[in-house]
């Protein structure tokens, strides 16, 4: 039985959380845990006709029998997560480690007031930088402070050693991309903490020598939101005749598209320590592959493609996702 990380590997919503849901099902985890910075992060989900956008439930909650831990290094906004609770029906599943640091309104109003944050960096405006500052300064109240949040806490890096101890399945989710981590990314233009695998370990309180595999995620045209470098970045015009447009999950602004950056997946997939890729949006590659469950099944093209994109990571890509649902994957982890 194993610990998974499931980490993006450009500048986020590379579509982690349909990743995590298809790995949920079919690895059976007892705990699904999120790491990353906080609220800032939008997982978008569709299970059948249902769209699902969670921002601090981990986004495996789709798959029923896990229980949902919130890791010590990520910032939680008790506001967010209560509403996220109610409107996902997951009360009794969900559990925040009593150390993880707390959004205030405070936070919110800096991030959203300063124009350094707001206009310069393009912040999400959910007070992830002021928060993890005052982290940083010692200044910030934790979950364990905050009597709305007593219900939920847990010790989450005991849980899952437990669980690892009796031979279940722990998944490990992270949030962002590796694009703007602090430490990795395109700095200044990056989110407040480093984005990648360790990190993710790090805030989850799992050493490293517990991870047994790394999944990083790519998309096939990666996307950027806010401001910052993107050096395969493409007209908006071009992208939008090729009928690729996404809009973010929490702020709704327009992503902007770029098109595969091979030197960006190496480079990635080597900080993150990748063991497995995943790349989702094949079938904007190409238009057929659509729906598919089935390697064989891809077009030339699109096997083209990842051969490429094999080459450049230097990890086998094991998962593809073929259209938004859960089930619109191919799952090869088996056969390499
Ligand atoms: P902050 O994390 O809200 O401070 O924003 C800093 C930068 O990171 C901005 O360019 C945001 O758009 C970007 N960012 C933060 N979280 C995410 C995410 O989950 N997906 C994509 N971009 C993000
Ligand atoms: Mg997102």
């Amino acid at each position: 039985m194993s610990c998974t990380i499931i980490v993006g590997g450009f500048f986020g919503d590379e579509g982690k959380g349909k990743v995590v849901a298809h790995i949920a099902h079919k690895d059976k985890p007892v705990i699904i845990s999120r790491g990353g910075v906080g609220p800032n992060a939008g997982h978008t989900v569709k299970v059948g006709e249902t769209e699902y956008g969670v921002r601090m439930v981990p986004s495996g909650f789709v798959y029923p029998d896990a229980k949902l831990c919130i890791g010590s290094g990520v910032l939680v906004d008790p506001r967010v997560l209560k509403s996220e609770i109610e409107r996902l029906n997951v009360r009794g599943r969900v559990f925040v480690d009593y150390r993880c640091g707390i959004i205030t309104e405070d936070h919110i109003a800096r991030d959203k007031g300063s124009a350094h944050l707001a206009k310069k960096i393009g912040s999400t405006g959910s007070g992830c930088g002021p928060a993890n500052s005052d982290r940083v300064m010692r200044v910030s109240p934790q979950a364990k402070d905050v009597p709305e949040l007593k219900e939920y806490l847990l010790d989450v890096p005991k849980a899952i050693d437990d669980a690892l101890k009796q031979d279940q399945n722990v998944l490990l989710e992270g949030t962002q991309g590796f694009g703007i981590s602090l430490y990795y990314g395109t700095y200044p233009f990056v989110t407040s903490k480093d984005t990648s695998a360790s990190q993710i370990a790090a805030d989850n309180g799992v050493g490293p020598t517990k991870i047994d595999n790394v999944v990083v995620v790519f998309k096939a045209y990666p996307t950027r939101v806010g401001e910052g470098p993107f050096s395969t970045e493409m007209p908006a015009e071009k992208s939008d005749a090729m009928g690729i447009m996404e809009f973010g999950t929490v702020t709704h602004r327009k992503r902007r598209i770029g098109g595969w950056d091979g030197a960006m997946a190496r480079y990635s997939a080597m900080i993150n320590g990748c063991t497995q890729a995943a790349i989702t949006g094949i079938d904007r590659v190409d238009k057929a592959c659509y729906g598919i469950t089935e390697y064989g099944k891809l077009t030339k093209k699109a096997k083209d493609f990842l051969k490429q994109a094999e080459d450049d990571i230097g990890c086998p890509v094991v998962l593809i996702s073929t259209g938004p649902d859960v089930s619109q994957i191919i799952d090869i982890r088996d056969e390499k």
